[in-house]
């Protein structure tokens, strides 16, 4: 009987998968398998029987690889499996951003006891004015599985889209859209854009590559999104651009300190991959590794 232990709430749709001779564990030490997603793994302790690790999420900056490859257990992610729902967030990021929905509720909620509050509304509305994102121009910062769907949706908006992936070739870049621009060099895609979203894991060699020489090459007022992860911006620089105006409006996935009080910052609790299907999608597949690993040593996601 293989263990399974849950390290944090992972969606019953998924773990409903398991198979006969697997049974879920309260105890992380008698585990061969640990479902994971957000947790912090670094400074846990390797459970004796422990072979596999799987995250229900596509980032795996939670997970110290070195450490389990070192100790020979094989550690999944689940590329993809929530990838809709990351684009849905981004989408609403881009609206958010060019039409001040947030401002305009937050007006509404704190003048709620107005009886007259219909007739202040419509005088109130003139600051809260917007603008459209269509015909607009969005850069699009690696087009993975979230990237290139994001690339879609913005067409299908109407925007035009310039798309950059250090690893792909214009071949392959015009499979996912004959209208995306692709460029090989960010100096072509920063100064062009209205918005940029970046999608691009978080690593060593991509560690703070939205800097000050980054933001400089945007436009002044470019709108900028981060669903990613927030080391990839420097937070710094970020509240120099954004003090100076060059950036208008960072809406973010990630509730960092030094990013909150940015008054340009829009700033949403980590909801990217919290939809009902995106956590049964990715617990789904993270079950599906576990049993393909300890069953058949396959160590690719089926
Ligand atoms: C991801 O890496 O796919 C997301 O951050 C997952 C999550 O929200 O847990």
């Amino acid at each position: 009987m293989y263990k399974v232990h849950c390290l944090n709430n992972i969606s019953p749709v998924g773990l409903a998968n398991l198979k006969e001779g697997y049974e879920l564990t309260d105890d992380i030490n008698e585990a061969d398998a640990i479902l994971v997603r957000s947790a912090d793994m670094h400074e846990m302790e390797i459970p004796a029987n422990l072979k596999v690790v799987a995250r229900a999420g596509a980032g795996v900056n939670n997970i110290p690889l070195d450490k389990f490859a070192e100790a020979g257990i094989a550690v999944f992610n689940t590329p993809g499996a929530n990838a809709n729902a990351v684009k849905e967030l981004v989408l609403a990021g881009m609206f958010m951003a060019a039409r001040d929905i947030v401002g305009g509720i937050e007006w509404v909620k704190a003048n709620a006891d107005d009886p007259n509050v219909g007739k202040a509304a419509e005088k109130a509305k003139k600051q809260f004015a917007g603008g459209e994102i269509m015909g607009k121009t969005l850069g699009v910062i690696g087009l993975g599985a979230i990237g290139r769907l994001v690339v879609g949706a913005a067409e299908a908006l109407g925007m035009k889209v310039v798309g950059y992936d250090p690893f792909l070739d214009a071949e392959k870049a015009a499979a996912i859209s004959e209208n995306m621009t692709f460029v090989t060099d960010l100096a072509d895609l920063y100064p062009v854009c209205d918005y940029i979203t970046i999608h691009v894991p978080a690593m060593a060699t991509t560690k703070g590559m939205i800097n000050a020489e980054a933001f400089a090459q945007m436009k002044d007022g470019v709108v900028f999104l981060n669903f990613a992860r927030d080391t990839l911006v420097n937070d710094a620089d970020l509240a120099a651009a954004c003090e100076a105006g060059k950036v208008a409006r960072y809406v973010t996935d990630f509730a960092n300190p030094a990013v909150v009080k940015i008054p340009a910052a829009l700033v949403i609790p980590h909801l990217g991959a919290s939809t009902a299907e995106a956590e049964d999608n990715c617990a789904t597949m993270a079950v599906n590794s576990v049993m393909a690993y300890l069953e058949e040593g396959n160590t690719f996601h089926k």
